[in-house]
């Protein structure tokens, strides 16, 4: 995929004006410095949602969310960030650097051939199940109609070896694209036959509404001894489809609602069309895959609260478990997951055939939240009237709820192991045996000087162009690259506004701790961050004297010192004697 340089990002957010972007939108209301809104991103009745023009980014107190124009539009008209990149370089009249011209111009027409030969492929099937008393007769006895065959462009792939090479096999050209798009197999001489064969065919759909690729499913019972292949049987990885990166139904649940306030994981085809049916118009499902960590975003990023549904067996609760590791690393403040078992044989299809939309409501508010599901999964397996067996919880919890992001929800999380364990949220810092490289200065007063020049930064970061350069390069303490980096990002680029900078960091672990900070208002004006800046700077200067002189002295003992550090040595006491 081509790689947009983040120059070109800088200058597109700096052309762009968020409140524009935004405003466009979402009615926005100018509250001070700021422009404020109830936010798009979760209900509400009072506006906790800002717009800062001059931080160029948006903030949500109440839920969190938060991102500059780029993100604004990813979230709000849900487009991926390529996408969201060519909107928004629509709107300021720019082009976007492609690594490739030509060949990518050349891809592009590839795939939209792709696309065009599948768009053929499945008008096709359409027809053909117009044509076919039997698919009919297997929809009817399924229960499906015609309003959902519509929506879901289920056809039919009639059998014998050539219905589709024959109907849309043409010449060369469309052959070579129909094989690309994986609708034919070939046999051990070269022969090449349609892949789908006497199969009800649900098309699978990209988010702009494009298919992309099938799921046949045999209308006999699995086994009938006519070795009919898999019940199911899905189109290959080709260039267009990556099943680890679709949901069967996405589109259909955004054509259908407005605003997806929930989505619902289900395992299979049917499952998505029957919850369709009867009046559940937010369900997916994954492509008989477990659930990717790709799934978990793009999960999210369509809805806050996402429902996992599984069989209420040994083999669903595993899938359920496997899909809560995916989404860990992705529960953001605000966002929430549930898991929810089905009785023994049931399927979402069966359930909602006996209870109706309002039985499979019910259910979904009875959902076991994300957090139940992980302590009743993890104290299964340990006996917690035990010290050891809270100790074996702790071991195996801690790891996993490190990587949920920082907030509220990894605190909680956090304490409830400590509750049901006796033991300590956290493991006690001043219990590590490494020896601070510098005792001037207290830790705790330390991490907020490097966390207060960040602050500052964020303010305004144009303010870093009023140092006369900074030298504490090397100073071991918390957060000390970052500040360096934040520096430097700024000396490139003197006007970048705080949303710009926050962009770099997207998609990495500082990015949620900068933006709360980046969010804060912070008191006083200009003049007085400047001096805090300055100071901050020149307190971390003396550190890093501190410790290097720490450094020398230490080597002195142990192994004395050669010319060059006694020459070192010298020129920081010096430096020293200066400061006092
Ligand atoms: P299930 O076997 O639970 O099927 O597979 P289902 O959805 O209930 O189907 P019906 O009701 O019998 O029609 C769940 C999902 O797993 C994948 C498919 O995505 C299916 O929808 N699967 C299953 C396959 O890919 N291949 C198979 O052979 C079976
Ligand atoms: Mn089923």
């Amino acid at each position: 995929m081509a790689r947009i340089p983040d120059a070109f990002i800088d200058d597109l957010l700096a052309r762009s004006d968020i409140v524009e972007v935004v405003g466009s939108r979402v009615p926005l209301k100018r509250q001070g410095k700021e422009y404020a809104a109830r936010c798009p991103f979760h209900d509400e009745r009072s506006a906790s949602f800002t717009v800062s023009p001059t931080k160029q980014f948006y903030h949500c107190f109440g839920c969190g969310a938060h991102g500059t124009a780029i993100s604004f539009l990813m979230n709000y008209d849900r487009l991926e960030f390529l996408d969201a990149v060519d909107e928004l370089a629509k709107r300021v009249g720019m082009e976007v650097p492609r690594d490739t011209q030509p060949r990518s111009a050349q891809q592009q027409d590839d795939s939209r051939e792709l696309y065009s030969a599948l768009d053929a492929a499945t008008r096709f099937f359409q027809k053909s199940l117009e044509d076919s008393d039997k698919a009919r007769a297997y929809l009817d006895q399924r229960g499906v109609d015609e309003e959902n065959r519509a929506r879901f462009a289920i056809g039919y792939a009639p059998d014998g070896y050539s219905a589709l090479k024959d109907a849309l096999g043409k010449d060369e050209r469309r052959m070579k694209l129909l094989d690309r798009a994986g609708l034919f197999s070939k046999n051990d001489r070269g022969h090449v036959y349609d892949k789908f064969r006497d199969r009800v065919m649900f098309p699978i759909f990209d988010r702009r509404g494009r298919v992309i690729a099938y799921g046949g499913r045999i209308m006999g019972p699995p086994d009938d001894g006519r070795d009919a292949g898999p019940k199911y049987l899905n189109s290959p990885e080709t260039a267009l489809f990556h099943k680890g990166r679709e949901l069967y139904g996405l589109w259909q649940v955004r054509q259908a609602n407005q605003k997806i306030e929930r989505l619902i994981v289900v395992e299979g085809y049917m499952d998505v069309v029957s919850l369709f049916q009867f009046g559940v118009t937010q369900a997916v499902a994954t492509l008989g895959t477990a659930t990717t960590p790709d799934h978990a975003e793009l999960l999210f990023r369509n809805a806050p609260d996402v429902f996992f549904c599984f069989d209420g067996d040994a083999a669903g609760r595993r899938a359920g478990w496997r899909a809560l590791e995916s989404v860990l690393p992705r529960m953001k403040d605000g966002r929430q997951a549930f898991f929810l078992f089905l009785p023994d044989g049931e399927d979402p299809d069966t359930i909602v055939r006996k209870e109706g939309r309002e039985g499979f409501d019910t259910r979904l508010k009875q959902a076991t939240p994300l957090s139940q599901f992980f302590f009743d999964e993890l104290t299964r397996e340990v006996n917690m009237a035990t010290l050891d067996g809270k100790a074996r919880l702790a071991e195996r919890a801690r790891p996993m709820l490190a990587q949920i992001p920082d907030g509220a929800f990894g605190d909680l999380m956090k304490q409830q192991l400590a509750t049901l364990t006796g033991l300590g949220a956290k493991p006690a810092a001043s219990a590590q045996p490494t020896r601070a490289p510098s005792r001037a200065v207290a830790p705790t007063q330390r991490r907020s000087l490097v966390r207060a020049a960040i602050a500052i930064l964020l303010q305004q970061p144009s303010l870093a162009m009023t140092l006369e350069g900074h030298h504490f390069n090397g100073l071991r303490l918390p957060g000390i690259d970052l500040l360096l980096e934040l520096l430097s990002l700024v000396e490139q680029r003197p006007d970048i506004s705080t949303g710009a900078l926050l962009e770099h960091f997207e998609g990495r672990e500082e990015q949620e701790s900068l933006h709360k900070l980046a969010a804060q208002t912070l008191p006083g004006e200009q003049a007085m961050w400047t001096q805090e800046l300055h100071d901050a700077v020149a307190q971390l200067e003396k550190q890093l004297l501190m410790q290097r002189l720490d450094e020398l002295q230490a080597k002195h003992r142990q192994q004395g010192l050669d010319d060059t550090d006694k020459y070192e040595l010298r020129e920081l006491l010096k430096a020293r004697a200066t400061l006092r």
